[in-house]
């Protein structure tokens, strides 16, 4: 009976610290629930390795909009709006969210800018 009592206990600590909570808090670029989308993968790891959280977080406005505000302004884009939004990425630019401007990354891809907008969109 003791023996038990005792796994049942060593099963409910388990269950405590496995559960929950995954990815909230530890990665700041990662939302809470990740989505399957592959773009999702590629485009986290390219942000992150990119300067764009020096103006950007998710949650909170910085220089630029944080990415949730993003995410909810060009909800339903098109594959058009993302070529546009990528390209707005690679060139810079200003006047959409006000006065501060987002600095040209020339060295991105077409391709790697675009998983980003699409990453940055999945951030609902
Ligand atoms: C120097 C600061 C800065 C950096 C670095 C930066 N951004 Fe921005 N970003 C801004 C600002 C400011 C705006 C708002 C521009 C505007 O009002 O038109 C913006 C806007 C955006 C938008 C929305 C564009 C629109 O037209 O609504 C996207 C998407 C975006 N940034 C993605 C990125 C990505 C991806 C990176 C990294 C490769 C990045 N940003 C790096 C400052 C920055």
């Amino acid at each position: 009976m003791r023996k038990i009592v005792l796994s049942l206990f060593a099963l409910s600590v388990l269950a405590a610290c496995g559960g929950g909570d995954t990815g909230s808090g530890t990665n700041p670029v990662a939302a809470a629930e990740t989505p399957t989308d592959p773009a999702y993968q590629k485009g986290l790891e390219l942000v992150a390795k990119s300067d764009c959280l020096t103006c950007h977080r998710i949650e909170e406005k910085l220089t630029g909009p944080s990415y949730k505000e993003v995410a909810e302004k060009y909800k339903g884009a098109d594959s058009g709006k993302i070529t546009e939004l990528a390209q707005k990425v690679i060139k810079g630019g200003t006047g959409t969210w006000g006065t501060a401007i987002m600095i040209p990354h020339p060295a991105l891809s077409q391709e790697d800018a675009e998983a980003m907008v699409k990453y940055i969109l999945l951030l609902k």
